[in-house]
């Protein structure tokens, strides 16, 4: 079982797409039951006395649009112990990667990276909270997640 944590600014728009769209990618490969996929936040912004906010429309409508359900998905924010839970933590920027860091109080590297390192690229997942567009960060996170499963499948045999 290979667990696998995605991880956002606020766990509502990048993240959770990651999540779907790899646990997507694993149904499709008819490997689901090898993993344990989940996403959570670095903030605490999304998260109101305890309770997660949904998964943001426009991230809903884009996963929608492929056909892939975020549904019972509500924001988290990741705890330092969460470390040890995980065998990947993936951050869609760089700022997750130094609040993950801050978190876990662990240095990047190993089972702490940044999404598009797996696909050869060292820039951060376009966010759509300042861009507005959904679909190109669906393509970066496609390109990032398509990567990562390749090197799980090389490196996790
Ligand atoms: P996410 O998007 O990190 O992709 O879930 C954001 C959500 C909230 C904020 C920024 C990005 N915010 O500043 O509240």
């Amino acid at each position: 079982m290979i667990k696998i944590l995605f991880i956002c600014h606020g766990n509502i728009c990048r993240s959770p797409m990651a999540e779907f769209i790899f646990k997507d990618m694993v149904a499709k490969k008819g490997m689901a039951e090898n993993f344990e996929i989940s996403s959570k936040a670095t903030s605490s912004e999304e998260i109101y006395h305890g309770v997660g906010n949904p998964v943001y429309p426009l991230a809903r409508e884009e996963l929608a649009k492929h056909g892939i359900s975020c549904a019972g998905k509500w924001a988290e924010q990741m705890k330092s112990d969460d470390y040890d839970k995980y065998d990947y933590i993936i951050g869609m920027d760089s700022m997750n990667v130094r609040n993950m860091e801050r978190i876990t109080g662990k240095k990047a590297g190993g089972k702490m990276r940044m999404l598009l390192e797996f696909a050869g690229e060292n820039r951060d997942v376009r966010d759509p909270w300042y861009t507005g567009q959904f679909d190109e960060t669906y393509r970066d996170i496609s390109v990032g997640c398509t990567a990562f499963l390749e090197y799980l499948e090389k490196t996790e045999k």
